[in-house]
């Protein structure tokens, strides 16, 4: 192992814990992901003794812009330094033994061995050590087996999964990320220790479940760890509205569809065309509100009636408490989910230019992500139907192209101003400004008037004389 070893940090740490006297090893994420040939720069360092000497004892072997953060209260030490263009962050701390309270997360902690270290960690092969001792440098200590498990592609508990997630509950969710990341299956005692144990969850900070979620959403297909986390119960313990969409209701023979498992789908197509967390999260939201707002009509059937309003009024209060960022993204998943049956109703009857004009004025810069997320929205099992669709959205893309050129809304600014408003009439800030405004801009958007300034000028006129006002001179 010891090829994996080459950057000059590790010689210098084990020089440094050889004048110490202390034995020291590589241990966790850094290990799996390079048997895992990911490339890492993330390093774990336990040593048997104290974290922060070590560290002090290798910035100053190191010298030159190495930066040396030390965290007193946890006992922990962060080097950071650039190797090859890389940035390396390498984390100092002493060998531990914990023992956890039922009520916290917050362990008792005390000094321990390399063994005691590995059973404390959440997964075998996460546990895994490399010597970086001058007598076997390089030497994999792995009790658990866990390269086997690597092997094997299984996220495993080193000691019984009722002690490890109970130590730390993240760790059922950690479960599931790290096999959605790496594809792995989650081994069967592990996995079936999940539901015994979901209602400890309870004490873990939203922010740190986020995290995870998060990187879930992120995997290739997201849908398959956000299904284990809803087969498991953990689903259910932070995020109540995701759950309250699984299930179909009958009513006289006729049922709608699962609209969890549709949203599910929705996420994985379009998982398959961006990257962007924010519009994956519109697309886990779009449907949020039909649990809401269902209702069974003789003649129609099952209708969903303005889901989309107050699927977008709850977006805010998901946000607040699942502890995301309350700002532009969250305005955002907002906007595509009131926007994401627009193209649709478009694509569905004659699409005349008013139509796009309003969908290019009110999706601004979005309109690009909307369209994407309504592709997705199709989750018919009949491809007829599928292409047929896609074909209709494919006419309304040509359509808000055209007009775009043409109109130039998507990024409007109105061709009169306010201030000109009140400049030309005398007045002040008032509510004839806004109406003089609001005509104008119902012109241009339903085609009365070109999206120019002689035409808008000459409308603003024209209004201003119905409300009885006169140009100033
Ligand atoms: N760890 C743990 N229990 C946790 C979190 C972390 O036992 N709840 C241990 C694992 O041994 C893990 C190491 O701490 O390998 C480092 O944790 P972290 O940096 O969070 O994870 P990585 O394994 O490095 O993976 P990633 O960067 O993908 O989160």
């Amino acid at each position: 192992m010891k090829q994996y070893l080459n950057h000059p940090v590790f010689e210098t740490i084990t020089q440094a814990a050889k004048e110490l006297n202390l034995p020291v090893y590589v241990i966790g994420g850094f290990v799996r992901d390079i048997l895992l040939e990911r490339p890492t720069a993330d390093v774990d360092i336990v040593v048997l003794g104290s974290g922060i000497t070590l560290a002090e004892k290798v910035a100053y072997l190191m010298g030159g812009d190495t930066k040396l953060s030390v965290y007193r209260n946890f006992g922990t030490a962060m080097i950071s330094c650039r190797e090859n263009d890389q940035s390396w962050q390498i984390e100092f701390v002493g060998a531990r033994k914990e023992s956890y309270r039922l009520d916290s997360r917050k362990p008792l902690v005390e000094n321990g061995t390399l063994e005691d270290d590995q059973n404390r960690r959440d997964f075998t092969i996460n546990a895994l050590s490399l010597s970086l001792n001058p007598n076997d440098f390089g030497r994999l200590i792995d009790p658990f087996g866990g390269l086997q498990d690597l092997d094997r592609k299984v996220i495993r508990t080193p000691l019984d999964p009722d002690i490890t997630f109970s130590d730390d509950p993240l760790r059922m969710m950690r479960a599931i990320r790290f096999a959605a990341q790496l594809d792995f299956t989650i081994a069967p005692e592990t996995y079936d220790a999940i539901p015994r144990n979901k209602e400890r969850l309870e004490i873990v900070s939203m922010e740190r479940i986020m995290d995870e979620f998060n990187k879930i959403m992120m995997t290739g297909k997201p849908s398959r760890g956000i299904f284990q986390l809803y087969e498991t119960g953990l689903l259910d313990k932070f995020f109540p509205q995701l759950t309250a969409l699984k299930g179909a209701e009958m009513v006289d023979g006729k049922g709608h569809k699962d609209n969890f498992l549709h949203t599910l789908q929705v996420l994985d197509n379009l998982a398959e065309k961006t990257g962007d967390l924010w519009l994956r999260w519109a697309a886990l939201l779009h449907d949020i509100a039909k649990p809401l707002t269902k209702k069974y009509d003789l003649q129609a059937g099952w209708t969903f009636y303005g889901h989309e309003f107050l699927g977008s009024k709850m977006v805010p209060q998901i946000f607040t408490r699942l502890k995301l960022p309350l700002n532009e993204k969250m305005k955002y998943v907002k906007k595509l989910v009131l926007l994401h049956l627009r193209p649709q109703v478009l694509s569905d009857s004659e699409v005349t230019d008013s139509a796009v004009r309003r969908l290019l004025f009110d999706a601004g810069d979005d309109i690009d992500d909307l369209m994407l997320l309504c592709e997705a929205d199709i989750t018919s099992k009949n491809q007829d139907k599928i292409r047929k669709f896609l074909g209709n959205f494919q006419h309304v893309r040509e359509k808000l192209q055209e007009v775009e050129e043409k109109d130039r809304i998507r990024n409007w600014q109105p061709p009169i101003s306010g201030k000109l408003i009140m400049e030309t009439f005398g007045i002040g800030p008032s509510r004839e400004v806004g109406l003089i405004k609001n005509a104008i801009r119902e012109a241009i958007l339903d085609g009365v008037i070109p999206n120019e300034y002689e035409a808008a000028f000459n409308l603003m006129l024209a209004e201003a004389k119905k409300i009885g006002l006169k140009p100033h001179t």
